[in-house]
């Protein structure tokens, strides 16, 4: 396996091509999550997704490339509404952060939060939020704080939020 020792972050829209590989690893990821009565999102219905993302405005999708290779690392995506029940009134969110398995640990995930909260910011936010079913703990330690817990599909996801203002980061 090739490690690379260094990554971009580029914009989805720069890099279209990428959008099936992209498509094909979050339904490996997540579809299990979203496979329930009423809920038909899938690989297709991902790759329309990231074929729709914006540049400069939500949403955007923003990717972690090994410069050397141009090799897909990771990604993550910011969007106005991520259909979790009882939360539509509130907006932006961070949503799928995805770093592949043999990339991890090098700060990855960490650089392409901070780039979603970056463009929050630029487009006008002031916090981001986002749920998890199993990772409470990665945005605890990157000062995202718990506001509550919900049901995403029969499963228990906690909801958390951080200020994306640049003086309280
Ligand atoms: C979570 C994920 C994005 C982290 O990516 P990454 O590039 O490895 O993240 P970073 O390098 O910034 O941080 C890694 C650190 O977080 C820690 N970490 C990972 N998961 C954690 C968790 N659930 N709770 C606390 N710490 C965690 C790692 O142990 C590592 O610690 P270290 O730096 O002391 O070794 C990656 O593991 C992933 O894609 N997982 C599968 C998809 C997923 O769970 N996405 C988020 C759910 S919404």
């Amino acid at each position: 396996v090739h490690i690379p020792l260094t990554f971009v972050l580029e914009n989805l829209a720069d890099h279209a091509h990428l959008g099936p590989t992209l498509a094909r690893l979050h339904a490996a990821e997540w579809g299990h999550l979203y496979n329930g009565p009423g809920s038909t999102w899938n690989e297709e219905l991902a790759r329309q997704e990231f074929a729709d993302m914006q540049r400069e405005a939500i949403p955007m999708s923003i990717l972690a490339i090994d410069p050397s290779t141009d090799a897909l690392l990771g990604s993550i995506s910011l969007i106005a509404d991520d259909e979790l029940h009882g939360f539509e009134h509130l907006t932006p969110w961070l949503a799928s952060l995805f770093v592949l398995p043999e990339a991890r640990g090098r700060g990855i995930g960490s650089a392409l939060i901070e780039a979603v909260m970056d463009q929050a910011a630029r487009v006008g936010s002031e916090r981001v939020y986002l749920f998890t079913s199993g990772q409470q703990g990665y945005y605890e330690d990157r000062g995202w704080e718990l506001i509550d817990t919900a049901s995403a599909h029969g499963h228990a996801v906690s909801v958390m939020t951080k200020s994306c203002t640049p003086a309280t980061r």
